[in-house]
């Protein structure tokens, strides 16, 4: 096998088997491990090489638990969203329907029927608890650089969760938490000149639970391109 069909094969098990880990071991990643996942992710391509992205990650079981604690404290007693980038207002069109394939696929995989509001809202609200992970990344850039740093910052995100995969680590993106931002900024001592983006869990997926089981459909090449 030559190197690049190597690396073709590997990539492609990479995306193709990557996935958003909705429940977690409650077990430990290795500091170094952790490290190693940062430096890779670290690689990522940016804007004149500015690397806006700044990362706050809990490193122990005993910080993740005590953030959850206190996660779960402000978003059951402060339903405002505060976040510091604008959440989109409405979803419409063919985003609407993605966003509702996502939505069923999530929920069917747990049996929770459309119109079964308690544990959809429960099932919500386990954003707040990070899906029980043992660690979380909180992701910012500084304000400064504009809207650039976050195109930077995505890449930087989505190199950050093929990397954890690459390691056996699984995760989870979460804008959820950026609801909070505020709240979160404060926590962590992360400075108002720095806005945001999302958080990421992390850790040791629980492989036969069944919100792990189903998987996302992606729109084709000819939906999102037109060769001119
Ligand atoms: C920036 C960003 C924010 C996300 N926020 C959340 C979130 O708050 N909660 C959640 O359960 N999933 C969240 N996701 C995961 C998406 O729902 C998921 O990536 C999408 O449905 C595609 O599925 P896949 O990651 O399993 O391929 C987020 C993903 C991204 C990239």
């Amino acid at each position: 096998m030559t190197s690049q069909t190597s690396d073709l094969d590997a990539l492609d098990r990479l995306t193709n088997g990557r996935f958003t880990c909705r429940a977690y071991q409650y077990k430990a990643v290795d500091a170094g491990l952790i490290r190693g996942i940062v430096a890779m992710a670290g690689r990522s391509a940016s804007w004149c090489n500015v690397q806006p992205w700044q990362l706050v990650i809990t490193e122990t079981l005993e910080s993740t638990e005590r953030f959850r604690e206190a996660l779960m404290e402000r978003a059951r007693s402060y339903q405002e969203n505060e976040s510091d980038l604008p959440f989109p207002p409405s979803y419409e069109g063919i985003y609407a329907e993605r966003r509702r394939g996502a939505g069923i696929a999530l929920y069917s995989a747990l049996g929770i029927g459309r119109k079964d509001a308690e544990r959809t809202t429960e099932q919500a609200f386990r954003n707040f608890r990070m899906f029980d992970a043992p660690h979380v990344a909180i992701v910012t850039v500084p304000v400064e650089l504009g809207p650039y740093a976050l195109v930077d910052a995505g890449g930087f995100i989505s190199s950050f969760l093929l990397a954890a995969h690459a390691h056996g680590v699984a995760t989870t993106p979460q804008g959820a938490l950026a609801r909070h931002a505020h709240f979160v900024r404060e926590y962590f001592g992360i400075p108002d000149s720095q806005h945001m983006v999302c958080g990421i869990s992390f850790g040791y997926a629980q492989g036969e639970h069944p919100v792990n089981q189903f998987r996302t459909s992606r729109a084709g090449v000819d939906d999102l391109t037109r060769f001119a």
